[in-house]
């Protein structure tokens, strides 16, 4: 293999390379894993790969746009950074300097419920309003009071994750005794002694544990397992007339998050929701299920226009954004692409990651002889390469 300077990033792939080194193998792990064989982790990536487009010539290519609007709000791109717990132990503050890079680029920030850095502390160190990722937890005061607390903080939508009513094994997870902040075993000490930059900023914030629970949630003063947390807090009971609820106390724009299913599709289309996010939580919940890519183009068809249709999982390049638009996706939400960023660079890694997937997503679009996001359809794909229908109708 030839040696290229590490500083010289040019693609997604740079910074994880810079994130695994620069991050402790427990936070890495934690990003960088899907559920039990991964395969629905790895299928993400690998059918939208499949996917090929038509390259056109001759065809006028100049003055090309790539905004676009996601659930009313401006976007430079079809893309938010999507919501991803524990994000302030890949880089210190990690939510705040995301939160700062997405708005400077023109992009939506989540706030995930399993933040670090608090709904509020985040709030008063972003100039722009961020939306907020919602669990539906056991006890429905603390929800009540989460849902309030985002309100108060103005954030300007609230995202509802449907697909984790119980948690997907992580092996990784448990083999490293994932914890925020990391409990200080032999194991621990040996691997963070190699990763002093990351323990230096993490020595200098106050921002260590989990934000938006501890100090507000009755009786939880540590947070450090999530696996226990989770199977403890997390509402396993949850269904449509939960979801009708939050939407009646939330009251602005509501995104639900984690659907794979037509029937599921319509369902919450029907309840008059501003977009839903097709997703298998990044392959980190039910191993085996279908890659993301291949549930969209079932969904849109069934959706049509009751409501947008956005896709997460497996996005790793403007390529990948532009191959879930053409099969109808409204927006895109990228996780594990801006938390390479950010693990490798903060918040200029961030930036570099959103920088990266423009950049390819107005090239690529051009070859396939299309100016605008508007003007993308399945018609720059060759037919065949991508899947038609994978749910039952
Ligand atoms: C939470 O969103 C997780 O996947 O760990």
């Amino acid at each position: 293999m030839p040696a290229y300077p590490r500083s010289i990033v040019t693609c997604i792939e740079d910074l994880r390379i810079l994130a695994e080194r620069r991050v402790p193998r427990m936070f890495y792990d934690y990003a960088d894993s899907g559920a039990w064989t991964e395969s629905t982790y790895k299928a993400n990536q690998q059918d939208l790969a499949k996917i090929k487009f038509r390259q056109r010539v001759a065809v006028d290519m100049s003055d090309r746009m790539l905004n676009t609007r996601m659930a009313g709000f401006d976007t430079a791109m079809p893309v938010a950074l999507a919501p991803v717990g524990l994000t302030g132990m890949q880089y210190a503050n990690g939510e705040i300097l995301a939160a700062r890079a997405a708005a400077r680029f023109g992009v939506p920030f989540t706030l995930s419920t399993m933040s670090i850095c608090s709904i509020e502390d985040v709030a008063s160190h972003t100039e722009k309003p961020f939306w907020f990722q919602l669990y539906m937890l056991r006890d429905r005061n603390f929800v009540e009071n989460l849902i309030e607390r985002a309100r108060a903080a103005r954030c300007s939508a609230l995202m509802l994750t449907l697909d984790l009513q119980i948690l997907g094994q992580r092996h990784k997870d448990i083999k490293n005794g994932m914890s925020a902040p990391p409990k200080m075993t032999i194991r621990n000490i040996l691997n963070l002694a190699t990763k002093p930059k990351w323990c230096l900023d993490i020595l200098r914030t106050k921002r260590r544990t989990f934000g938006n629970i501890v100090g507000h949630a009755k009786g939880v003063s540590d947070l450090s397992s999530l696996g226990s947390w989770t199977a403890e807090q997390f509402d396993p009971k949850l269904d449509w007339k939960d979801v009708e609820w939050v939407k009646k106390l939330w009251g602005g724009k509501l995104i639900l998050k984690g659907i794979l299913e037509r029937e599921d599709a319509l369902r919450a289309a029907d309840l008059g929701v501003e977009a839903i996010v097709v997703s298998n939580h990044g392959g980190r919940q039910l191993d085996g299920a279908v890659s993301s890519i291949s549930a969209l183009p079932a969904i849109v068809d069934a959706v049509g226009s009751k409501t947008e249709v956005w896709l997460d999982g497996g996005i790793r390049s403007g390529q990948d954004v532009l191959r879930a638009v053409a099969l109808g996706a409204k927006g895109t939400l990228l996780g594990r692409a801006f938390i390479y960023g950010l693990g490798a660079q903060g918040e200029k890694g961030v930036s570099k990651a959103l920088q990266i997937i423009a950049n390819e997503l107005d090239i690529s679009m051009a070859f396939c002889g299309r100016r605008c996001i508007s003007d993308v359809d399945n018609s720059i794909l060759v037919t065949g390469t991508y899947p038609c229908i994978t749910s039952a109708s």
